[in-house]
C-alpha cells in the first residue's frame, strides 16, 4: 500500500540551524492528521521532507512500506497543494492539471512509466469532476476566481493518484466564508478517497477540529502532542496544548490534598499526579464550561467586560488578580461592569496541569478567540 505516512527521527537543518528535531509520528492510510503550531514551528519543513523537497539529515521517511527518503519527489506517490495556489498563469486549467502527470509519468503496478495521452486526458478529466472544476478545463487561472484556482491546485495534486495528499494551509488566501465552504468540500473528498492520508498544516483550529482524525502540535522544530481533537480539548497534558486547541482559563493554583487553591478559593478539582500537594499548577477551565451564579466550584471576582457574541455573552471577570472568562447563555441583570460576580464550573470540565514557567501559546496562555 502507498499510503500512510511514517516520520522515524526525521531532523531538518538549514544551515546548521535544527529546524525539525528527530520527529516521530505516524499518520495511518486513510487518516487526515492536522499539523499545528506557531509560525516557525516546522510545519512546512515536515511536510517538505514528505514531498522530497527537503533532504532530513537523520531519520527516515516512510510511505506506506517504502522507505522514501531517497527517492525524488516524482517518485513519491504525493501531491501537495501549497496556500498560493501556485498555477502556471499561461497554461489553461487542464494543462495545469496535466502538468504533474506529464512531468512525473503515472504509476502503474510496474512503478513509474511515461503517461500516454488517452490516460491523462482521463485523469484531469476525473481531477477536475473531483473538484467540481470540469465546467473550468478551458479556461486561463486569472480567469478564476481564489477558491476556484484552489480546487484547481487540488485537482492538479489528485490528478497524480496520490496514496499521500500534503496540504500546507490550503485555505488561508481564502476569505472566510469561501474558507467554510471548502473546508465541506474537503471533508467530502476525503470521503470520496478513504485511502488517502493527509497531513494538513494549518493555523485555523476550527480547520484542524473540522477535518483532523488526530492533531499533531508542533512547537520550536519539536512534536508537543498528538492525539484527537476531543482528548487535546478535553483532556490536554500541557499548558501548551490547552492554549493552542480551543480557548482555555490558565490559572495560577496550588495543589491541596484533594484539590487546588485559586486564590482564596479552595477548588473541589483532583491534581491526579500533575503536581504534589504543595506544588504550583495550572488550572484549565474553558469559558464554555464556566456558568454564572452559585455552585460547585465557586469562584468571585468583578466584572471588566462584557461582549455580546450573538448566541452567547462572553464576561471577564477579575478574580483576585486573575482574568477569567466565562462564555454565558444568559445575562443576569446584575452581571454589568464593575459588578461582583459569582462563577462556578464542574470538576469533570476542569484539568489540572504542571506550571510551566513562561507563559506559551497564543495570547500568552490567556483565553483568545
Ligand atoms: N530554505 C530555508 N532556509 C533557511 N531556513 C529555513 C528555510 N525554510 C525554513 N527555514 C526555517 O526553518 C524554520 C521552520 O520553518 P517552517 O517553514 O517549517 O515553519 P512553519 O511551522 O511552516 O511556519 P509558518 O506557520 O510560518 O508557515 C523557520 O525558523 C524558518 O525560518
Ligand atoms: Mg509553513
Amino acid at each position: 500500500m502507498n499510503t500512510g505516512i511514517r516520520f522515524d527521527g526525521v531532523s531538518v537543518a538549514y544551515g546548521g540551524n535544527i529546524v525539525l528535531d528527530a520527529l516521530d509520528l505516524t499518520v495511518e492510510p486513510g487518516e487526515v492528521m492536522a499539523l499545528l503550531g506557531p509560525s516557525g514551528s516546522g510545519k512546512t519543513t515536515a511536510l517538505r521532507a514528505v514531498a522530497g523537497f527537503v533532504q532530513p539529515v537523520a531519520g527516515r521517511v516512510f510511505i506506506g512500506d517504502r522507505d522514501v527518503t531517497d527517492l525524488p519527489p516524482h517518485r513519491r506517490g504525493v501531491g501537495m497543494v501549497v496556500q498560493q495556489y501556485a498555477l502556471f498563469p499561461h497554461m489553461r486549467v487542464d494543462a495545469n492539471v496535466a502538468f504533474g502527470l506529464k512531468a512525473r509519468g503515472v504509476h502503474g503496478a510496474h512503478g513509474a512509466r511515461k503517461a500516454p495521452r488517452d490516460e491523462i486526458a482521463a485523469r484531469v478529466t476525473e481531477a477536475l469532476e473531483m473538484t467540481g472544476m470540469s465546467a473550468y478545463a478551458r479556461r486561463y487561472p486569472r480567469e478564476l476566481s481564489g477558491g476556484q484556482q484552489q480546487r484547481v491546485a487540488i485537482a492538479r495534486a489528485l490528478a497524480v493518484r496520490p496514496g499521500v495528499l500534503l496540504l500546507d494551509e490550503p485555505l488561508s488566501a481564502l476569505d472566510a466564508q469561501l474558507r467554510s465552504g471548502m473546508l465541506a468540500e474537503l471533508a467530502r473528498l476525503h470521503r470520496d478517497l478513504p485511502d488517502v492520508s493527509m497531513l494538513y498544516v494549518t493555523h485555523d483550529q476550527i480547520e484542524a477540529l473540522t477535518l483532523a482524525d488526530r492533531i499533531a502540535l508542533m512547537d520550536r522544530a519539536r512534536l508537543q502532542d498528538c492525539g484527537t481533537p476531543q482528548d487535546l480539548y478535553r483532556r490536554p497534558r500541557t499548558e501548551f496544548t490547552a492554549s493552542f486547541v480551543g480557548n482555555a482559563n490558565l490559572l495560577p493554583v496550588t495543589v491541596t490534598g484533594d484539590g487546588v487553591r485559586l486564590a482564596g478559593a479552595v477548588l473541589d478539582v483532583p491534581a491526579a499526579g500533575a503536581a504534589a500537594p504543595g506544588d504550583p499548577a495550572t488550572l484549565c477551565v474553558r469559558p464554555h464550561a464556566i456558568g454564572l451564579g452559585e455552585g460547585p466550584n465557586a469562584l468571585r471576582g468583578t466584572v471588566t467586560e462584557v461582549q455580546w457574541r450573538g448566541a452567547t455573552h462572553r464576561l471577564c471577570v477579575d478574580v483576585a488578580g486573575h482574568r477569567v472568562t466565562a462564555d454565558v447563555r444568559e445575562l443576569h441583570e446584575t452581571s454589568s461592569l464593575g459588578t461582583e460576580v459569582t462563577l462556578h464550573f464542574a470538576a469533570r470540565d476542569a484539568v489540572v496541569l504542571p506550571a510551566t514557567a513562561a507563559p506559551v501559546g497564543p495570547g500568552g496562555g490567556a483565553a483568545h478567540g
